[in-house]
């Protein structure tokens, strides 16, 4: 499969763009920042691309079987529009050139999961707070992004992970069309699931969530860890 990365160069995105090539994917992997990419392999191709210039898409898009997004930028307190902007012109640039798979991340943060099942207490107490605070025009605009792929037209899949963090291997994970358990999805667990679904067209048009609930760290971890570390 020829797939096209986008945010390929990203925590998630380096984990993905190296599955999928272990998978022997030919990837053409999105960055602002080739320069900075870790890793060659003969099946890469590192592509030098912003979002949102969509002149430059359309190119990196074409003969593509799928195009999948770990695209992200962190928290702030200014407006957001990279994830609409960003999906909106990836959108055009696939529709352009007749490119229909389309596989992009999201947050479980941007919606009320009011039957999350064995959410811990502080993930209780903190998530309306970041919701309405540090998280808030990451999540409004992640909204955003998931009504412009719903209304594509395309054989779209929005997966929604929680808290992301890193571990070594991926776990036995819970993904699909299921409430999220827990607060969290490791990074590796997010990017072996969202290979298998670009590969995979049963999924097309449906929106699902990734848990890992195997190793993960305390709610006061990760917003050390994750949350404040990126807030501006
Ligand atoms: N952190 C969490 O707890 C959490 C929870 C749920 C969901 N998520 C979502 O999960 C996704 C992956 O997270 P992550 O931590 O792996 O992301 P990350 O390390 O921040 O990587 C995101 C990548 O997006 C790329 N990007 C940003 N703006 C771009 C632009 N204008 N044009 C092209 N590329 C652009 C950047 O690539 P270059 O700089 O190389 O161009 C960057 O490497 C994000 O969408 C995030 O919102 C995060």
């Amino acid at each position: 499969m020829d797939i096209v990365v986008f945010g390929a160069n990203g925590q998630t995105g380096r984990l993905l763009t190296r599955r999928a090539l272990d998978k022997r994917h030919t990837v053409a992997a999105v960055t602002r920042h080739p320069d900075r990419f870790p890793f060659s392999d003969p099946l890469l191709r590192v592509v030098r691309a912003d979002v949102r210039e969509p002149s430059s898409l359309v190119e990196v898009v074409r003969g593509a079987d799928t195009v999948v997004s770990t695209l992200g930028v962190p928290f702030s307190s200014r407006p957001i529009d990279t994830y609409s902007v960003g999906v909106a012109n990836i959108v055009d640039a696939m529709q352009t050139t007749g490119v229909r798979r389309l596989v992009v991340v999201s947050s479980t943060g941007a919606y009320h999961y009011p039957n999350r099942r064995e959410a811990p207490l502080a993930l209780r107490m903190f998530e309306p707070v970041i919701t309405r605070t540090i998280g808030k025009t990451t999540y409004d605009d992640q909204r955003r992004m998931e009504d412009i792929v719903r209304s594509s037209g395309l054989d779209w899949t929005v997966v929604r992970p929680s808290g992301l963090f890193d571990l070594p291997e991926s776990t036995n994970y819970v993904a699909g069309e299921v409430d999220p358990v827990g607060g969290f999805t490791a990074r590796i667990d997010l990017a072996d699931y969202m290979i298998a679904l670009a590969g995979d067209p049963f999924p097309a048009g449906k929106t699902v969530v990734v848990s890992t609930t195997e190793n993960t760290p305390t709610m006061w971890q990760m917003i050390r860890r994750e949350a404040f570390k990126s807030a501006s």
